[in-house]
């Protein structure tokens, strides 16, 4: 009894502790309060760092690119990243970028609650915890997506990941998690979301059964969507993401802190005898953030038809293609639906973009049943879906009032431009694919009325 208690009250003392730093893609300067003056000034890289520290660059974007997109950040640590033993490669358990393991499936795919296993049965950290459910392209052309849904008990000790082949979009569905990062701390807990840009280091803690998805993105980094005629203000404002303050520990590991770096679709390790986590002070504008899906400014309609669900876009990672998004991340929350002669949930759609769909906490408006917390769905490019039997009855006659919407829900969307496949793990492995998916559609009868005129009423 005395344990959770204990648990928690650390969990509060870190909520006080963590500081963060505010606004989406800043030029942000921190050094950790123990070491004043850590951060040279005036330059990047002295011939002498204070306090003897190690200047790296991490770049995140070709060194030639745009201002606007141009990315990188100096860390100045206790000993640089390249003194490490040989990677050598690992099992990469249910981690894949085979998109061909088995045979393509246009079905609308829905699964119920991933599995967490119990500590008691076996301890699953972050990294092993990792199981690939969909997604397309290649990461050595640095193209593509992938999904992944992550389930763990048990927290990372002297490990940590980088992952080489792109960013992380982390969205935890069931426990918080404490990201341990080279900038920094970061506690994240559902409904909210982080992301891990590519190649910085970091480790997880967790406090108990804790589930969770992952967007990947190979080739391209998360920025704001474009505002258009909504004007300066509005959906997800930047001033509302976090970033870490730099925090170090100067520890050496007798025993060895292994690194593993996903590489080319495929877990690599290697052994050094010190803390990553050694990062005194930092300036830059490549870091990583998280961000709490209920500051996003909803805009929706105030008159009559059903917008499209792109005016709920969280973050975008666009393709070259004007307006084509590599993926785009959108969530549905709470709002007021007051659309006067509407049918008001989600139209029946086909759709040029695969839907990869989370549900983290409530009850989607679109689903009546079977859709439910810590599971997810997969509309795959021109798959036809929409609003089951239930909710296009209930909605086709119901009486058209001011009326809360989702009220204590957090459904969310991957949107890709990519054809997904889905894994075999997701298709068989997994066992958690609901095979009466499709039954949700098969009451749905024709309304069709050929003596209909625009006079008479459809009954
Ligand atoms: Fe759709």
């Amino acid at each position: 009894i005395i344990s959770p208690c204990k648990e928690h009250l650390s969990m509060k003392w870190l909520h006080i502790e963590l500081m963060y730093l505010t606004g989406f893609g800043n030029e942000f300067a921190s050094e950790d309060p123990r070491c004043p003056g850590s951060l040279p000034e005036g330059q990047n890289s002295p011939q002498v760092c204070p306090y003897g520290l190690y200047a790296e660059q991490l770049s995140g974007s070709a060194f030639t690119c745009p201002r606007a997109t141009n990315k990188r950040s100096w860390l100045y640590r206790i000993l640089p990243s390249v003194r490490h033993k040989p990677f050598t490669p690992i099992n990469c358990g249910n981690l894949s970028e085979n998109w061909n393991e088995v045979e393509p499936d246009p079905n609308q795919l829905r699964w119920m609650p991933f599995t967490v296993t119990k500590a008691s049965e076996k301890k699953v950290d972050f990294v092993s915890g990792l199981h690939t459910i969909c997604g397309a392209g290649d990461s050595k052309s640095r193209s593509g997506i992938a999904v992944h849904i992550y389930t763990c008990n048990t927290s990372m000790i002297n490990r940590c990941f980088q992952n080489s082949d792109g960013d992380f979009l982390i969205v935890p569905q069931k426990g918080e998690i404490l990201i341990t990062t080279e900038f920094g701390k970061m506690m994240v807990e559902p409904n909210e979301i982080c992301v891990i840009q590519q190649g910085m280091r970091f480790s997880v803690d967790v406090f108990g059964e804790t589930r969770g998805y992952i967007l990947e993105v190979y080739g391209a980094h998360f920025e704001l969507p474009d505002l258009g005629p909504i004007g300066a203000n509005g959906l997800a404002n930047p001033r509302d993401f976090q970033i870490p303050v730099a925090w170090f520990e100067e520890r050496t590991v007798a025993s060895g802190y292994t690194i593993i770096n996903k590489y080319q679709g495929k877990l690599f390790s290697c052994q050094q005898d010190f803390s990553p986590f050694n990062v005194v002070a930092w300036h830059g504008n490549y870091t990583p953030y998280k961000y709490n899906l209920e500051n996003f400014m909803v805009i929706n309609c105030v008159a009559f038809d059903h917008a499209d669900p792109s005016i709920f876009t969280v973050l975008t990672a666009k393709s070259t293609r004007p307006g084509v998004a590599i993926a785009d991340f959108v969530i549905f929350p709470p709002r007021w639906g007051v659309a006067d002669r509407t049918f008001r949930p989600p139209y029946y759609h086909r759709n040029c973009m695969s839907e990869f769909m989370g549900l983290i906490k409530g009850h989607y408006e679109a689903k009546e049943e079977g859709f439910q917390p810590g599971g997810a769905s997969l509309h795959s490019i021109m798959t036809p879906h929409g609003p089951d039997f239930d909710c296009f009855e209930k909605n086709s006659t119901a009486e058209l009032k001011p009326e809360r919407v989702a009220e204590g829900t957090m459904a969310f969307m991957f949107e890709s431009s990519f054809s997904m496949a889905v894994t075999k793990w997701g298709l068989e492995t997994c066992q958690r694919l609901d095979k009466s998916y499709y039954k949700c559609w098969e009451p749905l009868k024709s309304h069709f009325n050929p003596n209909w005129r625009p006079s008479s009423p459809i009954v």
